[in-house]
Order: structure tokens, then sequence, then C-alpha cells
């Protein structure tokens, strides 16, 4: 996919907040600080579009970003980060499910995991959600720059103790928002999807 524009759109917390133009969209999701914001910014090329930190529970809200006046990605808070609190992971927890279920607009979800480690039970149960909700899924395996080459034929075998990978529409990638490793695939898949 030839990158042509893109921008800063809208923040969300609840439906009538989000775009009204009616395009495609396509949402991240994954455990805090896995890399959802940084991918964004490396798909349009650009450095600090989507605002990424070291620490994690940076995005709050949804983030919806504008790419080529087409469609737009979705930058979605992270689970699984103990310092936020209980009462913000649920209401991050409801408002994702909200917009998850709820959006005829989203055409895909971008499910990112860290390629070092076996997904844990929370990405399992992320996976499992986007199986039942019918969306097609791209399994992201991030960060894989800081993999040796010796671990690099392990990312798959990880990912089948958690995921059942047999289900349909489920596409897997390796990537790295450093070296951009198969950016090109990834929005292929993108584009693929909007165009369903
Ligand atoms: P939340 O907004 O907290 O949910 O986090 P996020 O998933 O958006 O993560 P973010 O993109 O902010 O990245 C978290 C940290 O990981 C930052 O320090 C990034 O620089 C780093 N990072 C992201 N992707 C990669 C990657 O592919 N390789 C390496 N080495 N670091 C990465
Ligand atoms: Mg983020």
């Amino acid at each position: 996919m030839k990158i042509n524009s893109s921008e800063y759109a809208v923040s969300a917390v609840r439906e009538d907040q989000y775009p009204k133009d009616d395009l495609p969209e396509i949402a991240l999701a994954g455990r805090s600080n896995v890399g959802k914001s940084s991918l964004i910014n490396t798909l349009v090329n650009r450095k600090n579009l989507a605002r990424t930190s070291s620490q994690p529970g940076k995005t709050q809200t949804l983030n919806f970003y504008l790419v080529n006046k087409s469609f737009y990605l979705v930058d979605v808070p992270g689970y699984g980060y103990a310092k936020v609190s209980q009462k913000k992971r649920q209401e991050f927890g409801e408002m994702i499910q909200d917009y998850l279920e709820t959006r005829a607009n989203l055409k895909g979800l971008i499910i990112l995991v860290d390629s070092r480690h076996v997904p844990s039970k929370d990405d399992q149960s992320m996976y499992e959600y986007a199986q039942y909700l019918n969306l097609p899924i791209l399994v992201v395996c991030t960060k894989i720059d800081k993999l040796k080459k010796s671990q690099l034929t392990k990312v798959k075998a990880n990912l089948k103790k958690v995921f059942d990978l047999s289900y349909d529409n489920v596409s897997v990638l390796t990537f790295s928002s450093v070296t951009k490793t198969h950016v090109t695939e990834l929005g292929d898949w993108i584009q693929e999807k909007i165009a369903e």
C-alpha cells in the first residue's frame, strides 16, 4: 500500500464521538507496551503521529488516524498493565468492547503479541473474543529485532501453544518497528480487508 497521507482525526471514549464519514476501519489490540502505536507510525512512515512511550499505558482513548483519506487506523489502549487502576481498566474494557461489538465500519483487527514470549492469558482472551465476533484477524508478533536468530524459529511454536491458528480468516506476521520488517505485508493485509 502506498501511503499518500496520514493525519490524526479524533479521539473517542464512546460511540457518539466516533468518526461519522463511514470509512472502513482497522483496529489494533494488544498488551500495553507491545508496540501498537509504533506500528501505526511505521506503517504511515511518521515518527510521532501516534504517541508512543516506554512507559506502558500511554494510549488511553480510541484514537482514529485517517490514512490516504480512505480508511482509519484505530489505536486502542493496551490491556494487562498492572498500574492502571481497577476502575480505569473496567472503563477501558467497556470502551473497547462497545467499539468492537457495535462498529459496522470495523473490517479487521490486528492483534499484537510480543514475539519473545508465549502469548498471555489476556492475549488468548482477545484472540478468542475476536473470533467470536467474526472479525478478520492479523496476529502481529512484534519486536522481532530483539530476537536472536535461534529464537526466531520458536515464534510460531509459541503462538500455537495458545492460539488456535486453524480458525478461518487468521493471518500471522512477524514484525519490527525498528527494522520495518514485513511492513509491506502489513499494508497488503490492510488493503485487502478494507476492500472487502
Ligand atoms: P500502550 O499505548 O501503553 O498500550 O503501548 P503501545 O502498545 O502503543 O506501545 P508503543 O508503541 O508505545 O511502544 C512501547 C515501547 O516499545 C516504546 O518504547 C517503543 O519504542 C518500543 N517498541 C515498539 N515497537 C518496537 C519494535 O518493533 N522493536 C523494538 N525494539 N522496540 C519497539
Ligand atoms: Mg499506544
